[in-house]
């Protein structure tokens, strides 16, 4: 069979033989119970490299978000987020349809600079026709935003207005380790601005598996019961979270490949004829490519793609998504460029 080389998303790539090989030997026992240790060590780690007190495994970055925001909310409670938040566009409304929260879309949340003004002019005032604002979610890295970095200095001055208004702060940090990485920057220079945060196992980490929820204590507490009520409580999970340690403790720092692999490919793309990039935009391994001066839909660029076979899925009309990973290697970005080149030449 012809090669595949697969830039859909980073939730792609496979675990390594090394996972696969802790995961045999994992020690296992009745994770509900508590009682699994290769469990119990996933999530001591996993609140460490955040800096919380705790964190707890969920099946999946959508259960972790959302069990975030149950945690953090009543019914009829209004959050803060991003309009192209993957919370509220990607998670198949769950926000109303688990928590009975109301959405308040804002702009401003992410990118270099945020919008203090435009964040606190969302947020209720005391009026008794109004909901009340609970929260306010950030993406950091942000997914629809190209992988763009939201740096600690800009959170900061999120997390100064949450504390005047007394708002909780969640942060959507799936990749919350690129932006790190490829800012130089420890992670919990970033997750110290939030109250909670979700990051994922298995997408440029490579874990099969798997997503992580960091809080203080009692939050988390909370957060487990949640889990459970969803049926997300997994008894010999410890199988999982073998492969979780491991992403941790050494798929960190690989991620710089991948940002060099996204570089190359913007780089190569906006040297190409008729497609646009913005060079600047890409900052970690997500690359956005502009179709409409070739005249053919995102849709159907990536048909033609995948005819040559090369994955990305169009995240626009005109436009598609690259995501690079570690399943990726340079080589393969250049015969993608080789392949892209043949579509608008
Ligand atoms: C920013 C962001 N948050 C949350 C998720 C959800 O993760 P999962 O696919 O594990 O539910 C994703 C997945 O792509 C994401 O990009």
């Amino acid at each position: 069979m012809a090669e595949i080389i697969d830039l859909r998303s980073d939730t792609v790539t496979t675990p390594t033989e090394k996972m696969r090989e802790a995961m045999h030997r994992a020690a296992v026992g009745d994770d509900v119970y508590g009682e699994d240790p290769t469990m119990n060590r996933l999530e001591a780690l996993a609140a460490e490299k955040v800096g919380k007190e705790a964190a707890i495994f969920l099946p999946s970055g959508t259960m972790g978000n959302q069990v975030a925001v149950m945690t953090h909310t009543q019914r009829g409670d209004e959050i803060i987020l991003d309009p192209e938040a993957h919370l509220y566009y990607y998670e198949v409304g769950a926000l109303a349809a688990l928590s009975s929260v109301q959405a308040r879309p804002a702009q401003g949340l992410h990118g270099k600079k945020v919008n203090v003004e435009a964040i606190e002019a969302a947020i209720r005032d005391k009026n008794i026709h109004f909901p009340k604002t609970r929260l306010i979610c950030l993406e950091n890295t942000h997914n629809r935003g190209g992988g763009s970095i939201t740096p600690p200095e800009e959170m900061q001055k999120v997390a100064e207005l949450a504390k005047r208004h007394g708002l909780a702060i969640h942060l959507d940090g799936a990749r919350i380790f690129n932006a790190a990485v490829a800012s130089g920057r420890d992670a919990r220079e970033f997750t110290r601005y939030a109250d909670s945060v979700m990051f994922c196992l298995s997408k440029g980490l490579s874990a099969p598996v798997g997503s992580m929820l960091a809080g203080n204590r009692e939050f988390i507490e909370r957060a487990r019961k949640n889990r459970k009520m969803l049926g997300g409580g997994m008894r010999q999970a410890g199988i999982l979270a073998a492969a979780g340690i491991l992403a941790l403790e050494e798929m960190i720092q690989r991620l710089a490949e991948d940002h060099a692999n996204a570089r190359l490919l913007a780089e190569g793309l906006a040297a190409l004829p008729g497609v646009e990039v913005d060079l600047a935009g890409v900052e970690t391994n997500i690359v956005a490519m502009e179709t409409r001066r070739t005249g053919i839909t995102g849709e159907e660029f990536s048909r033609r793609m995948a005819a040559r076979g090369v994955k990305a899925n169009a995240s626009a009309p005109y436009r598609i998504r690259f995501v690079t990973h570690k399943d990726v290697t340079r080589q393969q970005i250049e015969k993608a460029l080789d392949v892209i080149r043949e579509i608008v030449a």
